[in-house]
């Protein structure tokens, strides 16, 4: 049976790596894709997920738009990152699908109030507004969601301050909420584990090589996201962050991961927005939550390249 997920993102070019590879492997059952404002403006990003979708013919695949800013703080972007469309370099199709109704924070709570308990997989890669909102208006999806396995924050060092993973940072009250929630299970796929997942020259010409119809869009993405990475933030490669989330819920054997206590600074001075995990021995140990530390890269991108074929 494949698993389960809503994928609640910001396109953004690793979120779009992600739709790829949640629409490719079988052992993904993509329920719909919500949209969260963090890479571009909601418009952008919510315009980027629906293009997505048309380019890997998937329109049966419902996109709702969600919350266009953080609980309290003023909005900001990435467009260092990804530029001002949110998906620089890439040429994307017109979506044929209208955006559908409803707000993504009301589809989320009665999808999941809708299935069976324990059926359905959050695979939040953007700011936690939506879940942080869904979890307020319904708090019974805490219970009934199988697990959530989230794109967001650092143990060791950030991406958008010192500390801070820009995710996390851009709305901190909500992952606030959203780490101190009772799930069955709570993964966080911070920097230090998708750091490690870099796209190579050589990654990026095996994926493109998997599917010729796709292998321009694959370049053009990965072309440009290396582009900023080498100038903003002096990485050789582009680490391609969200579809590390989708990948630990494919195939968990990928990732290895250290349980331990997540709480997210509020009030710091230096750390708002910081992810701080008890990775102490004497930590307590009964806690649903863990940290992802070391990635398969091999496995990974030969996972995302079997996905890109797959869609033909
Ligand atoms: C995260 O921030 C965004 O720019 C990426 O899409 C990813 O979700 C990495 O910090
Ligand atoms: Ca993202």
């Amino acid at each position: 049976m494949a698993e389960k997920i809503i994928l609640d993102c910001d396109p953004g070019h690793d979120d779009a790596v992600a739709i790829l590879l949640a629409l490719g492997d079988p052992r993904i059952d993509l329920l719909g894709v919500t949209t969260i404002g963090g890479n571009a403006p909601l418009d952008k990003v919510t315009y980027n997920a629906r293009a997505m979708l048309e380019l890997a013919k998937a329109t049966d695949v419902p996109v709702h738009a969600g919350c266009a800013r953080p609980l309290v703080r003023k909005p900001k972007d990435a467009a260092y990152i990804h530029g001002e469309t949110g998906l620089n370099g890439l040429e994307l199709p017109e979506p044929t699908r209208p955006l559908d109704e409803g707000h993504a924070v009301n589809w989320i709570i009665d999808t999941i109030m809708g299935n069976k308990p324990n059926t359905i997989t959050l695979v939040p890669t953007g700011p936690l507004t939506n879940i942080a909102m869904a979890v307020r208006l319904e708090p019974r999806i805490v219970g009934r969601v199988k697990q959530i396995v989230l794109m967001g924050g650092a143990y060791a060092t950030g991406n958008s301050g010192p500390c801070t993973e820009f995710n996390v940072q851009c709305d901190p009250e909500a992952a606030h909420i959203v780490f101190n929630e009772k799930w069955r299970s709570l993964t966080m796929i911070g920097l230090d584990l998708t750091h490690q997942a870099l796209c190579t020259r050589e990654y990026q010409k095996m994926i493109a090589a998997a599917n010729p119809r796709l292998s321009g869009a694959l370049n053009g993405l990965m072309d440009f996201f290396r582009s900023t990475y080498q100038d903003q933030e002096a990485f050789p490669d582009p680490p391609t962050h969200d579809p590390c989330a989708v990948a630990y819920v494919i195939d968990p054997g990928l990732i290895e991961t250290r349980r331990c206590p997540i709480d997210v600074e509020l009030t710091g001075t230096l750390t708002t927005g910081m992810t701080v995990a008890d990775l102490r021995a004497q930590a307590p140990k009964d806690c649903t939550s863990q940290v992802a530390t070391k990635l398969d890269v091999d496995g990974f991108w030969n996972l995302v390249a079997a996905a890109v074929r797959n869609l033909g």
